[in-house]
């Protein structure tokens, strides 16, 4: 990266000294990685961004939901800040406020809302997370939607209860398939675009799981040719995915679970062993570097960033850094009290998860 811009943050960043607080996620981009005083998936920064009461400054380098969550679970007068407004999430857009409220009224038609849980993934918008918090649901992340399931599951009576998995249809169907032993035939896909969902009240009746229509375009890419190839192609290897990937990348893969996750296992892994890993470039070309005992690959043959978390870059956190260090408050994220309130509890419900 660019000396003189390296050398502008690092004067910036001193300058602020502990009046700010630098997350990175780990889908960041190396340039930005370098100046983050923490860097973790979307679990860690959540709970992190709120052991820091004393930074008057949350500098969030990753996407807006979770500037959004850093902004719910800190104080009123900690102010964070996402140095690219452009920086979304696609999936976090495919669910809306008013389609999620007129699918709670068709699941209400089909009399199922009174024994359904909503549990929303952490790649949600405020709304969303407040949606959730007012019909006694939790967030999850990917390193604890098991738990959130089972928590949720948990909630109605026994054997009739449902839940409303949201937005990632991926990771909801993972999970319940996976790892807690429900059947395909226990999910049903809810398409926001379609009356009634697409579904019939018979439908909502009979599912477990109904999940929401939504999905990430980084990890939709994986395939399960991919996943053949690289066996092809490097005996032995290990294929190690994210869980937004689709049922069959993940029924296919030898280990799954989220980028913190995926670091571990790395760093668990023994000398001359061989790994495909389906997640974000940015991730998996850090890993490469810091492991070159071990061979590291990227699962498919072309390469994929999250262009919304490339977004954030060495220029835009000068940018962003210089004007906090000049007293001037630019990119900040806010929530509204009454949505804060409702999301917040939903929030809460997860960290409060066993
Ligand atoms: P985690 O960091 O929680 O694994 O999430 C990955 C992701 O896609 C964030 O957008
Ligand atoms: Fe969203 Fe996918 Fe990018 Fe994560 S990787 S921020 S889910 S688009």
């Amino acid at each position: 990266s660019d000396p003189d811009l390296v050398a502008r943050a690092r004067a910036a960043k001193a300058r602020l000294g502990d009046r700010v607080f630098v997350l990175g996620h780990h889908y960041q981009r190396d340039e930005v990685i370098e100046f983050a005083d923490v860097t973790g998936d979307s679990f860690k920064l959540a709970r992190d961004a709120a052991a820091r009461p004393q930074a008057e400054f949350i500098v969030f380098c990753g996407v807006h939901f979770m500037a959004e969550s850093a902004d719910i679970l800190t104080s009123d007068d900690q102010r964070v800040i996402l140095p690219d407004l452009a920086a979304g999430c696609s999936m976090a857009d495919m669910a809306t406020a008013e389609q999620v409220a007129e699918c709670w009224d068709v699941l209400a038609e089909a009399g199922v809302a009174d024994v359904t849980v909503p549990v929303a993934y952490m790649n949600s918008s405020a709304d969303i997370k407040a949606f959730t918090g007012r019909h006694g649901g939790t967030i999850c992340t990917s390193s604890n939607a098991r738990r959130a399931l089972e928590w949720a599951f948990g909630q109605r009576p026994a054997g009739g209860g449902k839940v409303l998995f949201l937005p990632d249809q991926h990771l909801g169907r993972n999970t319940a398939v996976r790892e807690m032993g429900y059947s395909l035939e226990d999910c049903v896909v809810y398409n926001p675009h379609k009356p009634n969902g697409g579904l019939s009240a018979g439908q909502l009746r009979a599912a477990k799981m109904i999940l929401w229509r939504g999905h990430c375009s980084v990890h939709g890419r994986f395939s399960l040719e991919s996943v053949e190839d690289v066996r092809a192609r490097i005996p032995g290897v290990n294929v190690l995915v994210h869980p937004e990937c689709r049922n069959e990348v993940v029924a296919a893969a030898d280990l799954v679970g989220s980028t913190e996750y995926i670091i571990k296992a790395l760093d668990a892994a023994p000398a001359g062993s061989s790994w495909a890993i389906g997640t974000e470039l940015n991730l998996v070309r850090r890993l490469a570097k810091a492991h070159p005992d071990k061979q590291i690959v990227f699962l498919d043959k072309t390469v994929c960033f999250c262009s919304t978390m490339n977004r954030i870059d060495l220029p835009h956190l000068v940018w962003t850094l210089e004007s906090l260090a000049d007293g001037k408050v630019v990119n900040r994220i806010t929530v509204d009290p009454e949505t804060e309130r409702f999301a917040r509890r939903a929030l809460e419900q997860m960290l409060a998860l066993p």
